[in-house]
């Protein structure tokens, strides 16, 4: 009770308020009025417009990516990306339970069954050992990519999940998946700004996703990004979301079924505003997530933080507490303060539309779902 008094009144003086502080706000301090007004002014707020074209290469700049294709939002980014490299109906698509719905939503989307395999204690993303214990037992490799020697179905995909702006670790999982000819798609949604080994996230994997929704590092309302180095994956994605039209001064004519998923241009405006304070929104977290570690070694809580070789973006930050009863008063304690505290998300097998979906033991996973707190995490 103590300790939790001592933390409202940390994050309050943190905010310098004693309102209702929320979990995470978007801060709107640079040229997005400006911007957006000049899209209106320009009459192209739609799907066409300098805007979106600037916030691409901005995206590549920023990532290192060699192509960013901009979207909706991130889940539809996600459904792009799987397809993108293949995934169809009837698949298998390896991810993580401890994740937001969106990354399993977008497995179905393309008809596949997502299979979920346990996280690391460290990253609380998907464990290569598991990935590997998984398909030592249950895959086989045959000419045309990997199958589940059970039932029959490719295993076309899969999809590691940076929570909350903690890499996974990359190198052991793209090692393991490039062995059994499986591509990685990074749900990257939480992680811009974040590193493994100095390379940004969702630039390791064959395709990378990003999402600009309110809660963000940086928001553009909704909005979502595909990234890759592969520049013809890169071009068809920009295919797959403008409708699959084939290009012609007047004529319609698509030869696929595509998607209406581009950004619209009034968004990307204000992904382009946004883009110019990333830098300093990542410095304040980083300086807000230092004051918190100090602040939790003083009273003996665990506060998550960035392992080694990995920079992380510290988007929602978060505490380990004891026990599930800790976790709980936690929660009421400080929700009944003022204090936006939230659980991290129920594991998506336990969700009625993907109970019947293949997991392995969850270990790390279940343990995390009783402990991990996230807290206020807003730019100050
Ligand atoms: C892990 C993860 N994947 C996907 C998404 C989907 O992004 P969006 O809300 O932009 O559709 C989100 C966030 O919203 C997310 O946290």
């Amino acid at each position: 009770m103590e300790s939790i008094n001592q933390f409202v009144s940390f994050v309050r003086e943190q905010y310098h308020t004693d309102k209702f502080v929320p979990l995470h706000e978007p801060r709107f301090r640079g040229n997005e009025k400006e911007y957006l007004l000049d899209t209106i002014d320009s009459t192209f707020v739609s799907s066409v417009g300098a805007y979106v074209d600037r916030f691409e290469r901005e995206m590549e700049h920023f990532t290192g990516a060699g192509k960013t294709v901009a979207v909706v939002n991130g889940t539809a980014s996600l459904q792009v990306a799987l397809r993108l490299i293949g995934v169809a109906k009837g698949d298998e698509v390896i991810t993580q339970a401890l994740s937001f719905i969106a990354t399993a939503n977008a497995i179905a989307y393309n008809g596949a069954t997502p299979v979920f395999l346990d996280v690391d204690l460290d990253t609380m993303g998907l464990s290569p050992r598991a990935v590997r214990r998984f398909l030592e037992n249950y895959a086989e490799l045959r000419e045309d990519g990997c199958y589940n020697k059970f039932t029959g179905n490719k295993i076309s995909a899969c999809v590691p999940m940076h929570t909350f702006g903690f890499p996974v670790h990359l190198d052991e999982l793209m090692t393991i998946c490039s062995a059994w000819k499986i591509p990685v798609v990074e749900d990257a949604a939480e992680s811009l700004g974040s590193y493994y080994k100095g390379k940004h996230t969702g630039t390791l994997g064959q395709v990378g996703c990003f999402s600009f929704n309110g809660n963000k590092t940086i928001t553009c309302g909704g909005g979502g990004a595909i990234v890759s180095n592969d520049l013809e994956l890169g071009t068809r994605a920009k295919y797959l979301t403008t409708t699959a039209k084939r290009p012609h001064p007047y004529e319609f004519f698509h030869d696929e079924i595509g998607y209406n998923y581009r950004m619209p241009n009034l968004n990307a405006a204000l992904a382009c505003a946004q883009m110019e304070m990333l830098e300093s929104f990542l410095a304040d977290k980083r300086k807000l997530a230092g004051g918190y570690t100090e602040f939790f070694k003083s009273i003996g809580v665990n506060f998550r933080t960035e392992i080694n070789e990995t920079k992380a973006n510290y988007w929602l930050m978060c505490v380990e507490l004891g026990d599930r009863s800790e976790r709980d008063s936690f929660l009421k304690e400080t929700n009944e303060k003022g204090i936006m505290t939230r659980p991290i998300w129920t594991l998506t097998y336990r969700l009625p539309m993907y109970q019947h979906c293949h997991r392995d033991e969850q270990i790390n996973a279940e343990f995390l779902e009783q402990r991990i707190v996230n807290i206020p995490s807003s730019v100050r």
